[in-house]
């Protein structure tokens, strides 16, 4: 299977918010495996659907240590129904975001409802990096980055360097 494009910003469909999932069947199926080949090739330890340009509430992640293998979890309409505490995520990236990294304010705890990809409901409840990832993703499901959760001073900095870059290379052969 060959991994999905994902998309990078300044793309538009990033800063969209994501429809509900209704109806989980195996076109549905599909694309949750292609999204997991996109993820692990990339490599990522997360990947939310808008970010290949799938329009519906769904996301992945595996953070699980390499050498214990593929521990994928998938979440479709997943959303946080409590949380609590504060952390400095640090260093926090993304793939949409490439070459960039900035430390982001999270809850330290969150408590997530859901649905896995049998359609059966879920709740768990995360810390640490668990809930980083968890709070991320789903910041992507409703059209959020990272970057929108850093300084405005940060992400000016940010675009300026980026669309430096882009005029480069679009000047390079
Ligand atoms: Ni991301």
């Amino acid at each position: 299977m060959k991994p999905l494009r994902i998309l990078t910003y300044p793309e538009p469909f990033l800063l969209r918010e994501t429809e509900p999932l209704q109806n989980i069947d195996g076109a549905v199926q599909e694309m949750i495996d292609a999204m997991a080949e996109t993820m692990y090739a990339a490599p990522g330890i997360g990947l939310a659907a808008s970010q290949v340009g799938w329009g519906k509430s769904v996301l992945i992640y595996d953070i699980a240590p390499r050498e214990e293998g593929r521990r994928l979890h998938v979440l479709v309409n997943p959303r946080i129904v409590a949380s609590e505490g504060e952390v400095l995520s640090e260093n926090e990236g993304c793939l949409s975001v490439p070459d960039y990294r900035a430390d982001v304010k999270r809850a330290e705890r969150v408590l997530v409802e859901g649905f896995d990809r049998e359609g059966k409901p879920v709740r768990l409840e995360a810390d640490g990096f668990h809930a980083i990832v968890l709070q991320h993703e789903i910041d992507h499901l409703n059209g959020v980055l990272f970057i929108d959760r850093i300084s405005r001073l940060k992400r000016e900095l940010y675009k300026r360097k980026l669309q430096k870059a882009l005029r480069e290379s679009e000047h390079a052969v």
